[in-house]
């Protein structure tokens, strides 16, 4: 049971963004439902609108109605409203901060800031708060990707908040660490002997992970033009999971240690560079198609396209890591907008058994695998094989399936990722975030990716239908290796 949080002031800047609207707000509410939040925790929105207390409500009202998945309960929402204050801020302006520091000054609670504005606006506030001192300890602040655009923007953005905020203050979210299922991936790992002992070379064939959208753009083809999935999904989501499947049992589960050993994963993957990159990857972009029968645009006819754009919706990487432990292991990673289906899983595929007994009434034995889904309807499985029952051959086998019941026990227990990332940050906890050396070494394995792409002058973009897989060069990568994608069913 998670523990009501200690009494916090929450300050959100860009209360009126599609992040604070569409999650934060939601999020608080369901925690007021949960009764997580400490009684006398309050939650400031910081923004340039010239909203009165009470117009303020009454957005923070319509944005849960619409946004959220729960029903409006008068009596909590009372609960919620009498938390909330507006602050008029511009943030470029210090006097404004003064002003902040006055409602903040009615507490000695612990105070929250949330930037959920665009990184632009980042050094501006973290210079506002350290000027009128609003920035010690024990004060905590949120930062949310894009946290640069490759190691230089990126350290930029991390030097910037350094000069007012300690390592320890600094919470930087990646919503897909708040995942029911990538939290499991811990405790399968680390609580389970069956698991534990069977996580490595001498046991594991590959692992593939797959995160597949339905979603195109949503009206944000600027942003996603400089940035591609690569970046928008591999850098952090992907690199993320990645690093929780591959590394080694922390001393202890701390943030510092949980952090340590996911910073050695990072450092231990081989570098992709103009000389592997073709062999290595596969960019793909989408083009119209019909995705459940209604026609989409292709990403060059999105609204506010730019119709030369040789920006990547799909991106497939092998990965290879440097280790004892993951030699010769490879990691397919695999992400793309616009096709089949919402669909998102880890696959543990297990070697071969080295010697086939029932080879007389099975030529080819399956492979084993856990299957660690996301979505739709978070799940584990594992594939294994079974004599056919009844009067058949004994020792003629069938491929079977066990599963979890985790989409069941879900249904009771739906926990939103910003829904545990901010009761973590009120509690203080930092093992769900990520730390300045884990985003930096990403980005030092993600920029040769996206340089090799630039020079590499044989390397095109492969366009694909939406509604599809993807483009089969994906397919035949993963092929030429002898191994197949794992079919979703
Ligand atoms: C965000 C990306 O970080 O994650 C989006 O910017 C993407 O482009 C989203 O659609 C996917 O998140 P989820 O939780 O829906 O898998």
């Amino acid at each position: 049971m998670i523990k009501i949080t200690q009494a916090c002031d929450l300050v959100i800047f860009g209360t009126k963004g599609d992040l604070a609207q569409r999650k934060l707000l939601p999020a608080l509410y369901k925690l007021e439902i949960l009764n997580k939040i400490h009684p006398n925790t309050r939650i400031i929105g910081a923004g340039r609108a010239d909203w009165t207390q009470d117009e303020y409500i009454k957005i923070v009202k319509t944005a849960i109605k619409k946004f959220s998945k729960e029903n409006i309960d008068e009596n909590t929402w009372n609960k919620l409203s009498s938390r909330l204050h507006f602050c008029n801020i511009d943030v470029f302006k210090e006097v404004f901060f003064k002003k902040l520091k006055k409602i903040l000054h009615q507490t000695k609670n612990t105070i929250i800031y949330y930037c959920a504005v665009p990184p632009s606006a980042f050094n501006a506030i973290f210079q506002g708060l350290g000027k009128v001192n609003l920035n010690s300890f024990p004060s905590r602040i949120i930062i949310e990707k894009p946290l640069g655009v490759c190691l230089k923007t990126c350290k930029k953005i991390n030097d910037q908040i350094s000069k007012y905020f300690l390592e320890s203050q600094i919470f930087r979210i990646d919503h897909y660490l708040g995942k029911e299922s990538i939290l499991n991936l811990l405790s399968l790992r680390f609580a389970n002997a069956l698991f534990f002992n069977n996580w490595n070379n001498k046991i594991i064939d590959h692992i593939q992970i797959t995160v597949s959208e339905e979603i195109g753009i949503e009206n944000r083809w600027n942003y996603f033009d400089d940035m591609g999935q690569t970046k928008d999904m591999v850098q952090n989501h992907l690199l993320q999971i990645l690093t929780i499947i591959a590394m080694d049992q922390p001393k202890d589960i701390s943030s510092k240690h949980i952090q340590n050993e996911k910073i050695k994963i990072l450092r231990a993957l081989k570098n992709i560079n103009i000389e592997n990159i073709n062999t290595k990857t596969v960019r793909g972009q989408y083009t119209e198609g019909n995705i459940h029968g209604k026609k989409v645009p292709s990403y060059l006819e999105e609204n506010g396209a730019n119709s030369i754009s040789q920006t990547e919706t799909y991106v497939c990487i092998k990965v290879d890591l440097k280790n004892d432990q993951w030699f010769g292991v490879p990691f397919y990673l695999r992400t793309g907008k616009r096709l089949a289906q919402k669909y998102s899983e880890i696959v543990i595929v297990f070697k071969k058994i080295p010697i086939n007994l029932f080879k007389d009434y099975n030529h080819n034995l399956s492979q084993n695998k856990l299957i660690i889904r996301l979505d739709p309807n978070e799940n584990i499985q594992i594939d294994f094989l079974k004599k056919l029952s009844g009067l058949n051959e004994i020792y003629q086998l069938k491929n079977e399936t066990m599963q979890s019941n985790l989409s069941i026990e879900k249904q009771h227990h739906q926990i939103d990722a910003y829904e545990r990332l901010l009761l973590e940050v009120m509690k203080g906890a930092q093992s769900l975030f990520v730390c300045r050396e884990e985003i930096e070494e990403s980005w030092k394995w993600i920029d040769p990716i996206i340089n090799a792409w630039k020079n590499n002058k044989k390397n095109t973009l492969q366009l694909y239908a939406a509604g599809t897989w993807g483009p089969k060069h994906a397919d035949e990568m993963i092929m030429k290796d002898g191994r197949n994608w794992h079919k979703f069913r």
